[in-house]
């Protein structure tokens, strides 16, 4: 992390300040290994780079620290790839150049990415931003954030990143504090939470802050979509499913958490292909990727 991160944290437990108690290494300017506390006494760890909020991974899916006990991250990373049909990896790219544009062209100082997973998204950020924002990269998962740290870097080493493990659905983050809230099916990835995680978003935004929040639209009607519905209640628990997939749930979701002013920009459409990894988009059936704009 880096100090200037520390005037917009707030304590996720009391809503107090925090601040440095400790501090044990550096890396430059980046601290490294350090204790955050506040006036309760609630304290934090930052280890490897990483704001530790105690956050514990998602158990079912993006279990992280699992697939790390059975290879390297770059590994991963590659076999992952290997496994995204080529239609859906150039949409994504397309989607993460949509947001590029927009930073690119805005300029806003704060950019917190939402649950930042493999870092599909920031890693992209890190290669075409043209001017120093101050980056936050957020994940339930300490481990994954361990390595995107260490991916950005190498990527571009000028890029001032933090990273904090926390739930995105109670960012320790003040309110009004962040100007862009990015995401690559990350919110949408919070399953039941979804709604939350999209409240929590906008509480951290400032009055002119903007959310940019990839999704997938789906046909939610069709047989395909209701037996993976099944499925992922049977098999995953999650009650919702067209709310966090279909354009007027996703539409309602960001209504209810205040967001006035919406649009949806259509990155691409397509047909979903056979995956090994992915139940979404449902192979045979119709899909569109879209960006998800959201002002106060
Ligand atoms: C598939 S990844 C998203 C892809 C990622 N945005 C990228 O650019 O590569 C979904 C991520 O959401 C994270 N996640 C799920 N629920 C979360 C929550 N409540 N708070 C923070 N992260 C969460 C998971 O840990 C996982 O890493
Ligand atoms: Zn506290």
């Amino acid at each position: 992390m880096y100090i200037d991160l520390l005037k917009i944290l707030r304590c996720p437990d009391c809503k107090g300040e925090l601040r440095l108690k400790e501090v044990r290494a550096r890396d430059g300017e980046e601290i490294v290994d350090a204790v955050i506390d506040c006036d309760c006494g609630h304290e934090f760890k930052v280890m490897d780079g990483v704001i530790y909020f105690g956050s514990q991974e998602q158990e079912l899916f993006n279990n992280w620290s699992s697939s790390y006990k059975e290879m390297e991250y770059e590994e991963l990373d590659r076999e992952i790839e290997s496994k995204t049909p080529e239609k859906l990896k150039e949409l994504f790219n397309a989607a993460n150049k949509y947001i590029v544009n927009e930073l690119n062209a805005q300029r806003p100082n704060i950019v917190l990415d939402a649950a930042s997973g493999r870092g599909m998204l920031a890693t992209y950020i890190a290669e075409k931003i043209d001017y120093s924002p101050m980056f936050i990269l957020t994940d339930l998962s300490f481990e994954v954030l361990k390595y995107d740290r260490l991916k950005l870097k190498k990527i571009n080493p000028n890029i001032r990143a933090n990273f904090i493990a926390c739930d995105c659905t109670n960012m320790p983050l003040k309110d009004n504090s962040i100007d862009r809230i990015t995401s690559l099916f990350g919110i949408t990835n919070m399953g039941d939470v979804t709604g939350e995680g999209i409240k929590d978003s906008y509480r951290i935004l400032k009055a002119d802050g903007k959310l940019l929040n990839t999704v997938f639209y789906i046909d939610c009607n069709t047989e395909a979509a209701k037996e993976i519905e099944a499925a992922f209640r049977e098999q995953l628990h999650m009650s919702l499913f067209s709310e966090i997939l279909s354009r007027d749930g996703l539409d309602k979701l960001h209504r209810e958490a205040g967001f006035t002013k919406l649009e949806s920009a259509t990155i691409g459409e397509g047909v979903g292909e056979k995956s090994e990894i992915d139940a979404i988009p449902i192979e045979g059936e119709w899909f569109a990727i879209a960006v998800i704009s959201g002002s106060k």
